[in-house]
């Protein structure tokens, strides 16, 4: 365990930050994959988060350089540093929020789909730690492939008995950050004025993102609308070919991760019609996880909302992802039952 300065410069630090954020609850953070490249940038975000008291950061490697590290930055939370499996208990006890980007990336040529061997067992392991150690937290599964990562932690959490589908998260906020930034780029509009639905999941086909519900509106021709399209759903693998072998999204992953947490974090404060999309168990369509935009409250999932009205096209699209992601499904619910 590395504690980010000397236990009484901690307790005066907690002193004084108290006093000043009296009104704002504790919240206990725990990121697991903090060292990688999504977890260091999204330590640093959640860090600059008030809403945050204790950050616990834990990896299987190189925490305590990165709990030192932001762990300097003047702000409300307390930083924690946790490595290897002895200290995930620590890393998780009293945690109101995980964070999970703990995993390997892709490279050039592969789908997302190709990380399930290895990241399938890493989430396996850190549901059944969740399960044990923070069965009331909120879960943000960020670890690819995402439309099977949350359906194994929702089978390991019915294992452990204490499932509550309100708590569970995958994080697609990238995909609404990329649908943002490609739709105000062609219609002409400040970008962060802009909100673009992305329903659905997080690959490919499966990502469908309702331009015909962006705001503002613009008049945009059927041609642009498939391209803009075609561009969020392969946006990560424009950006696994532009590293060119050294791993996938983490600055924008970041950012996206950090926003979905805030999100969670005002939602368990009580604050007032929080809305985002995300990829949760679902019955607004016959598939048991899909991603839709949610009301988030002091239980997690307070609503999912329905789709709204959809073009043609995104009609044919929604129809076109249906049979990829319930086999990710399958996959996921099927390997976690083995
Ligand atoms: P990375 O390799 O840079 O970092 C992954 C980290 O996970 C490493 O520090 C590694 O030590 C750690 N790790 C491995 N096994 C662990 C375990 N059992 N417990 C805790 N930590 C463990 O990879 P990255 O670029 O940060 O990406 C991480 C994952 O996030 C990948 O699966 C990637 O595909 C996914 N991702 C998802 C989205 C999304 O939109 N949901 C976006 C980008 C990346
Ligand atoms: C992304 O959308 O950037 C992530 O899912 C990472 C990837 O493999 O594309």
């Amino acid at each position: 365990i590395v504690r980010s300065s000397s236990s009484a410069k901690q307790s005066l630090l907690r002193r004084s930050f108290s006093s000043s954020s009296s009104s704002v609850p504790e919240r206990k953070v725990a990121i697991l994959g903090a060292a990688g490249g999504i977890g260091q940038p999204l330590a640093l975000l959640m860090k600059l988060n008030p809403l945050v008291s204790s950050l616990s950061l834990f990896d299987i490697a190189n925490t305590p350089g990165v709990a030192a590290d932001v762990g300097h930055i003047n702000t409300r939370s307390e930083v924690v540093g946790y490595m290897g499996d002895d200290e995930l208990a620590k890393a998780l006890e009293g945690a109101d929020l995980v964070i999970i980007p703990a995993g390997v990336p892709r490279k050039p040529g592969m789908t997302r789909d190709d990380l399930f061997n290895i990241n399938a067992g890493i989430v396996k392991n850190l549901s059944s730690a969740i399960a044990k150690y923070c069965p009331h937290a909120l879960v943000n599964m960020i670890s690819n492939p995402v439309n099977s990562t949350v359906p194994i932690a929702a089978e390991i959490f019915k294992k452990a008995g204490m499932y509550d589908e309100k708590k569970l998260f995958g994080v697609t906020t990238l995909d609404v950050v990329r649908a943002k930034t490609f739709y105000a780029g062609k219609a002409n509009v400040p970008v962060a004025e802009v909100n673009v639905p992305v329903i659905g999941g997080h690959a490919g086909v499966t990502i469908l993102p309702l331009f015909s519900q962006a705001t503002p509106q613009a008049n945009l021709s059927a041609d642009v609308l498939t391209a803009l399209t075609k561009r969020t759903q392969d946006g990560g693998t424009e950006v696994v070919e532009a590293k060119a072998g050294k791993g996938s999204a983490t600055l924008s992953m970041a950012y996206a991760g950090a926003l979905f947490a805030d999100a969670c974090l005002k939602g368990l404060n009580g604050v007032p019609d929080v809305v985002e999309c995300s990829y949760v168990q679902s019955t607004i369509t016959e598939l048991p996880f899909f991603a839709s935009k949610v009301r988030l409250g002091k239980n997690g999932v307070e609503e999912v909302l329905d789709l709204g009205p959809l073009s043609d096209f995104e009609k044919e699209g929604l129809e076109a992802l249906k049979p990829e992601l319930k086999s990710s499904i399958e996959k996921g619910v099927k390997f976690a039952n083995q």
